[in-house]
């Protein structure tokens, strides 16, 4: 356990996926008690279901008027103390930019930036409020360099990256931690394209260091060290959480 019994409550957004359920188990046992959010109801109470001090809430992150509805309902939950938000949710496919719909540009832009946007401005003020707190942002390696057939993706994870840093630069002295987790390639459901591609699998795993991808389970590790206290002088920084992919 890195957290304690006094840790408060952590929102998990994106909580119904392979990485966000993880994380969310991670946090639980780490002694919060967790929020789960996701779009799709039924994934985040499946869950919460399987936590002992857990809630599920359905929200789209990158709508404004639902985030404020999640602040609003998290506060009916034990006062709702909230010392940690781990903007997990995303949405990826590959496109062409010239192919790109505007619908589709805001939508890759909508869950994947202005959603933690959205959630850093409706929970912050509580946490600075209560003299601390911390935020992890989810980007990835695509928001790191440039990648073929993901120009709008990267685009957002490469602006996740630097509104994690301004946001530390912004709130450090209010005792906010914010910090930001790249992962490489990562077993879930977000990756199944590769998966359905066997020969590209090979390729990928051959070229890179770790041999393999990465699990769920590894990135809630890399979220657990970055809310914890063992993390207490790492700020606005970019964990890369990789195989090795940036090295
Ligand atoms: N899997 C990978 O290889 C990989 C690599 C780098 C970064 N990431 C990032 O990690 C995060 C988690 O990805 P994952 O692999 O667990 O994918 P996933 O598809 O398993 O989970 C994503 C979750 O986000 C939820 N979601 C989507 N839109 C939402 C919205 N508008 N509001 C609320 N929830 C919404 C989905 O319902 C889903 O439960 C994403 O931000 C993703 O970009 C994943």
């Amino acid at each position: 356990m890195t957290g304690s019994a006094s840790s408060g409550i952590a929102v998990v957004t994106g909580a119904g996926g392979g990485i966000g359920s993880a994380v969310a188990r991670r946090l639980s046992a780490d002694g919060y008690r967790v929020a789960c959010v996701d779009v799709v109801a039924e994934a985040a109470d499946a869950t919460a279901g399987g936590l002992s001090d857990a809630r599920a809430f359905r929200c789209d992150v990158s709508s404004a008027a639902e985030v404020d509805s999640l602040r609003t309902e998290i506060a009916k939950w034990d006062r709702g103390d909230v010392r940690l938000l781990v903007n997990v949710a995303g949405l990826f496919f590959e496109h062409s930019i010239v192919d790109l719909s505007e619908a589709d540009w805001n939508r890759l832009i909508g869950v994947n930036l202005t959603g933690p946007f959205l959630t850093c401005r409706a929970f912050l003020p509580a946490m600075i409020a209560a003299g601390g707190g911390c935020v992890v942002n989810v980007a990835s390696t695509a928001g790191l360099r440039g990648s073929r057939n993901r120009a709008a993706y990267s685009a957002a994870k490469a602006g996740l990256v630097m509104l994690t840093r301004s946001l530390a630069l912004d709130h450090g002295k209010d005792g906010i931690r914010v910090n930001c987790l790249c992962p490489g390639l990562i077993d879930t459901d977000m990756a199944a394209w590769i998966r359905e591609d066997p020969a590209a699998l090979h390729r990928w795993e051959a070229s890179t260091p770790a041999g393999r991808m990465g699990t769920p389970d590894e990135m809630a590790a890399a979220v657990s060290f970055l809310a914890s206290p063992d993390a207490s002088y790492v700020q606005g920084t970019v964990l890369s959480a990789d195989g090795g992919v940036m090295a």
